[in-house]
């Protein structure tokens, strides 16, 4: 990696200077050099000798480095680096050469487990769906690609309130379990959640219901197994459609064998105490500066809760893959949720991981609020899915002999891009019309970049070749410069849980390979070495962006 090495080059030079960290950043201006060092300010103060006096001396010792066209010092201390073209194509070779694109490889691989999506059963997805289904999708991805042991967990919220709801609609509507239907359950949902808001007698009987649920009521068992198996076809069939896909499909219910067992764990710690009729663990600590209120572990009347299935599904997962993190993307307003469940399950002890909320804001319309289809208020995703293929296939720019897969693929980019060029913790305005352009930073810019840049290929028959040392003109050497950042991309991605650094990634090269393009002519080139090299570093930077794509969740079409 081009940072690195850099690196490894400038503590080399420092003599007899000793500088615990040496550290190269990409230039701010690129008219001036490619890299900067700014560790003569601070040896300066170290030694007592001006930063000019120290850079002087650095960059003597670098003279005869083969990595630099240029290297100087400037005022009032900095060392400027401008690459030689020798040692940008070696590194372009070593990427074409070795597997992802020589990221380096992982000693200690690790084991992570990712819940997210978090769909409900009984309620229909959303679009508040969307975030955790998208983001999640795509760090599992790039964790996985950087090397560790993933594994991705649904974790369906089957356990609450909802289920009762539902199953205390069906009595009252007298439908049995074997004739209901995935309308009925959409109907009931909103119908009973609204009567529980009105009258407390209706919202006792459903707690109950839920109650005799979690305790293992063999009739409700029955509600509950019909009900669950309808709405995760649902919830299946629209993953499917979004490429998201899950190693575990558990949900809250597939703890419920280990709440008792953490809730002896609690007492016997004497961790959990009554408070107000309910089994409570405090978990504020003394640096916090508002008081955090205790988890709620059991309520008053005896039922389990949001915080004791996240406890136990911890416990669980500890005992079947003893992860070294989990990680939870969920909604940003549950942090105090999350506080909760990680302080008290490391003071009870039942897991050592690494364990971390990767929140996320909310999708809102043009108008600020959240979301709402054109079609009426209740934005159900396959309404959304149908607005947006329409809003792209009537544009001038599509192909109108695309599959229905190819016109899938591109709903997902437009939904996918839109989404991952954000930080995750942001709120977000999706704006249909300008996210499936294909002028901006949109999805179909994207693909539309890469479809042109493959097709170039193909119609010279491009095969491997070899590549010189030559770079021809500043379109060409910008190009090749944002493609040795590939791997501090994927990897600033990966520490950060940030999706939105590889997008940002993802569209300057497509600015760069596009300038490229309008600027170079390639296929009426007399030249045999330049078209074979420009080929080449066509080729890695198509590969490298079908390669990002992949970790965005974005599949290629093969028309649009
Ligand atoms: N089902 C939850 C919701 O709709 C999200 C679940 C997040 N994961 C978790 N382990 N709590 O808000």
């Amino acid at each position: 990696m081009v940072i690195e090495l850099l690196e490894k080059a400038l503590k080399e030079s420092l003599g007899s200077y000793s500088l615990e960290v040496v550290n190269v950043v990409k230039s701010n201006r690129p008219d001036l050099c490619d890299y900067q060092f700014d560790g003569a300010f601070r040896l300066a103060k170290q030694y007592k000798k001006s930063p000019m006096e120290i850079a002087e001396e650095i960059i003597a010792a670098l003279q005869n480095c083969p990595y630099f066209e240029k290297v100087e010092a400037v005022m009032p201390g900095f060392i400027n680096m401008t690459l030689s073209a020798t040692f940008i194509n070696q590194i372009l070779r070593d990427m074409k050469k070795f597997p992802k694109f020589n990221l380096p490889i992982l000693e200690h691989p690790l084991t992570y487990i990712i819940d997210y999506g978090g769909p409900n059963i009984a309620k229909p997805l959303h679009v508040g769906h969307l975030r955790p289904a998208i983001v999640g999708e795509s760090i599992k991805r790039i964790i996985a690609y950087v090397g560790h042991n993933i594994i991705g967990d649904v974790h369906f919220g089957d356990f609450g309130l909802q289920i009762g709801e539902v199953i205390y609609g069906m009595q009252e509507e007298k439908i049995g379990i074997e004739e209901v239907t995935l309308e009925d359950l959409n109907r009931l949902y909103p119908k009973i959640s609204g009567l529980c808001k009105e009258d407390e007698k209706i919202k006792e009987k459903c707690a109950n219901i839920t109650k005799e649920l979690q305790e293992g009521s063999l009739e409700y068992e029955r509600y509950y197994q019909k009900i669950f198996d309808l709405s995760k076809k649902d919830i299946v069939r629209i993953y499917k459609y979004l490429d998201v896909d899950f190693d575990l499909w558990y949900g809250e219910m597939d703890s419920r064998t280990f709440i008792p067992l953490v809730e002896k764990i609690l007492t016997e710690k004497s961790l959990a105490y009554i408070s107000d009729g309910a089994l409570v663990v405090d978990v504020t600590e003394e640096a916090d500066a508002k008081e955090i209120p205790p988890l709620i572990f059991k309520t008053s009347i005896g039922s389990y809760i949001y915080g004791s299935t996240d406890m136990a599904t911890i416990y669980q997962r500890e005992k079947d893959f003893q992860p070294d993190y989990i990680l939870y993307v969920a909604d940003l307003r549950q942090s105090l949720h999350f506080k909760q469940v990680f302080r008290a399950s490391l003071k009870a002890g039942i897991t050592d991981a690494h364990l971390e909320h990767l929140g996320f804001g909310t999708i809102n319309g043009t108008d600020g609020k959240p979301y709402k289809t054109r079609s009426g208020n209740a934005p159900k995703l396959d309404a959304l899915f149908r607005e947006i293929e329409e809003l792209f296939v009537e544009s001038k720019e599509s192909n109108k002999n695309m599959s229905e897969e190819d016109k899938r693929k591109i709903v997902n980019s437009i939904l996918k891009f839109a989404d991952l060029q954000n930080n995750r913790e942001k709120d977000y305005i999706f704006d249909g019309k300008k996210f499936s352009d294909v002028v901006g930073k949109t999805g179909p810019y994207v693909l539309y970049t890469y479809l042109r840049i493959k097709r170039i290929l193909e119609l010279e028959q491009y095969k491997e070749s070899d590549l010189s040392n030559t770079i021809y003109n500043e379109y060409d050497r910008n190009l090749r410069l944002q493609l040795l950042d590939f791997h501090k991309a994927v990897l600033g991605a990966f520490r950060l849980r940030l999706p939105s650094v590889i997008a940002s990634y993802i569209y300057d090269l497509c600015v760069s390979l596009n300038t490229f393009y309008q600027n170079n002519y390639i296929s009426g080139l007399e030249e045999k070495e330049k078209k074979q090299d420009w080929l080449y570093v066509l080729d890695l930077a198509d590969q490298i962006l079908k390669e990002l794509l992949k970790l965005l969740g974005i599949e290629i079409p093969s028309i649009m």
